[in-house]
């Protein structure tokens, strides 16, 4: 499995406290079945320069923790470095955003803000587009109020991340599958921040996805994320039918 969006790093954001607790987050991830971790730290940027200097901060903590990882000796999952760039309508102006992709991809996840959707976010996404990057949004399912306005992000193809502890709420199965059927969910990621309420639920997630939805809606996720991290494009989703009364029972 690969975890898509993950706030490893300590000192970085609101994720790991400490180096115990990010190698702690990992060997779980790993015994769940996770092979690769994409490190999303949180990247809130003001102007150009915070970009190099979030850079620097979260490459020294990950040198830190992979020395850390290297004593330990124990069973880790491979990281992939990249950023959950939250945006806002200048973003589009600074070039080196590119910096923030995901490592040895074009991919950017993107973190839209909670409120004031508006024709300068897309623009900014258009942008950062020409740059060459592909936008890849983070935990789609928190915007259901800007549920009217996905098809303008669908119409600039990006891809839709989900967390996996959504699949926990039953409310919340049915919106997705509502969601899966709009082509609004591509990729699955954990959005781990520490060892408890914020942990990793992938298996629980796939679980739940191979037993409740089938098979091919799992597969689905995971073909989908594998082509990115080789920075290739999704296929296009052929997903069965669920059924009214197995729709219930989600
Ligand atoms: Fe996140």
């Amino acid at each position: 499995m690969i975890d898509f969006h993950s706030h490893i790093l300590p000192d970085v954001d609101d994720g790991a406290e400490d180096i115990i607790t990010a190698l702690k987050m990992l060997k779980r991830a790993k015994r769940d079945g996770i092979d690769t971790v994409v490190s999303t730290s949180h990247a809130y940027i003001g102007d150009e320069s915070d970009i190099d200097s979030f850079i620097e901060r979260r490459n020294r903590a990950y040198d830190e923790l992979y020395n850390a990882m290297s004593i330990d000796g124990g069973d880790f999952p491979e990281i992939r470095l990249g950023a959950e760039l939250h945006l806002k309508s200048y973003i589009g102006r600074y070039d080196t955003v590119t910096k923030l992709a995901v490592q040895k991809t074009d991919y950017i996840l993107i973190e839209m803000p909670y409120s004031g959707w508006n024709q300068e976010l897309y623009e900014a996404i258009y942008n950062i587009k020409l740059m060459g990057l592909k936008p890849v949004m983070a935990h789609i399912e928190r915007y259901m109020r800007y549920r009217s306005e996905f098809h303008n992000l669908k119409a600039l193809d990006v891809l839709f991340q989900v967390n996996a502890d959504s699949f926990l709420s039953k409310p919340m199965r049915k919106t997705l599958l509502d969601l899966f059927y709009r082509d609004y969910v591509h990729i699955l990621g954990s959005d781990m921040h520490n060892l408890d309420e914020r942990k990793n639920r992938m298996a629980e997630a796939t679980d739940i996805l191979r037993n409740r939805y089938g098979r091919k809606f799992c597969e689905y996720l995971e073909d989908n994320v594998t082509a990115v991290l080789n920075n290739e494009q999704p296929k296009e989703a052929k997903l069965p039918k669920i059924g009214f009364l197995d729709r219930l029972k989600l």
